[in-house]
């Protein structure tokens, strides 16, 4: 089996259940629920004795030791962090406590676990960390897209704090030689995305009537894909990565972030008409600009793509019609997680955080 944290999460969560239908493989899902955690999102495995949920924190060195000793998980995947940039200019002290020593504790006790483990059991082991491109800082127009080899240059407590926990990642590769391989992947859109980042936010706000609040100038660049083909990625890397690399991962669609709300916007023409049938585009307001705010992100995938025969399954086209379709789908997911009822059952269940 596997250990997965932060599995009820946008990305953990879509992870565990691709996973298990990719797979069959049964996965231990570590999770603190914090505001981003949602198990309604894994509401379709409800009873599957394959899926094994955990309300805890990576830091949490006890427990974790404990979930290891007990399960003896062949490899131990780290997608728990505070993700949202906006959050980290508010708050940097969460970012620093998960992100950097969360994934400190964590790989203190997975370097106990794997340095116990009979010999081949310990040559099988794998540490994958899941980070992102942020670490990689902010191109130019014409600049390449970030290598692997791109010098870290971090602009946001989010990325400051992932780029370090990328650090740490690796020293422990290189010092105690634990078997780790790290994923840099671009921005993810897709089923499950909490409505408080750009493409959801836009979704539900449309629908509900709402402005588009678009930063600055709109011209920002981010590099999008679709969260399954990211899954995907992490898997093969899982599968046949070599140890110690990292591997970026994106799908050459690089947007300005305008250009992806109008395309929201013309999408929820067709498939949602407003009742007085102007475009959802008349609801865009701009207003001010998130402090250092990164102008491009842009992925080189060929690593990935040459070493291990990685391609994406979607297109951007492909991708942002399923997600908008999604959202129309699920209104009730939407309307729990706005009026915070996804919190109730959690409550009920392990007491308010
Ligand atoms: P998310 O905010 O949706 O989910 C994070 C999950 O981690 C939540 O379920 C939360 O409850 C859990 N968590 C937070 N602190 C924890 C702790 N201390 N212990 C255990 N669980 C904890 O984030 P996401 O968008 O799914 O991102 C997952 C990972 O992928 C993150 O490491 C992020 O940096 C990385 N990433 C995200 C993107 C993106 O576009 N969303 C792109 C590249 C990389
Ligand atoms: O690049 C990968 C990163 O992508 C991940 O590591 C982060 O976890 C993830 O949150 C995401 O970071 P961004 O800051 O790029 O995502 P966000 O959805 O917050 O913003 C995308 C762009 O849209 C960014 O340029 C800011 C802009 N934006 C965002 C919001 C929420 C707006 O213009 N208006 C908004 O209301």
């Amino acid at each position: 089996m596997i250990l997965v944290t932060g599995g009820a999460g946008f990305i953990g969560a879509n992870f565990v259940i691709d996973w298990l239908a990719a797979t069959g493989e049964p996965v231990v899902n570590l999770d603190k629920l914090t505001y981003a955690g949602n198990l309604e999102t894994l509401a379709c495995l409800d009873g599957d004795a394959r899926h094994l949920f955990v309300r805890g924190d990576i830091g949490d060195a006890a427990l974790v030791d404990r979930l290891l000793a007990e399960h003896r998980p062949r490899a131990v995947l780290n997608f728990a962090a505070e993700s949202h940039v906006d959050r980290s200019i508010h708050g940097p002290s969460d970012f620093i406590q998960t992100n950097v020593l969360g994934t400190f504790n964590l790989l203190e006790s997975v370097r106990g676990h794997w340095a116990r483990l009979p010999d081949a059991e310990r040559a099988a082991f794998r540490f994958l960390h899941v980070s992102t491109d942020e670490v990689y800082g902010s191109l130019a127009p014409g600049d390449p897209a970030f290598t692997e080899t791109h010098r870290y240059e971090p602009n946001s407590p989010y990325s400051a704090s992932k780029a370090a926990s990328d650090h740490l990642v690796r020293a422990w590769h290189h010092t105690y030689g634990l078997p780790v391989l790290t994923t840099n992947c671009s921005n993810n859109y897709g089923p499950f995305h909490f409505p408080e980042k750009l493409i959801p936010l836009m979704i539900v706000n449309a629908l509900a009537g709402k402005p588009l609040p678009v930063y600055g100038d709109g011209m920002q660049v981010r590099d999008w894909l679709y969260v399954k083909d990211h899954c995907s990625a992490i898997r093969r890397v899982l599968e046949a990565g070599r140890l110690g690399e990292t591997y970026n991962v994106g799908g050459w669609n690089e947007k300005p972030n305008i250009e992806i709300v109008r395309t929201v916007c013309a999408l929820l023409d067709e498939l949602r008409p407003r009742a007085d049938g102007a475009s959802y585009a008349q609801q865009v307001t701009y207003v001010k600009d998130r402090p250092g705010h990164d102008r491009r992100y842009a992925i080189d995938a060929r690593k990935l793509e040459r070493e291990l025969g990685w391609t994406p399954a979607e297109t951007f086209d492909t991708g942002i019609r399923k997600t908008v379709q999604w959202y129309l789908d699920n209104p009730g997911w939407i309307e729990r997680v706005q009026s915070g009822a996804y919190r109730d059952w959690v409550n009920r269940q392990y007491g308010a955080a």
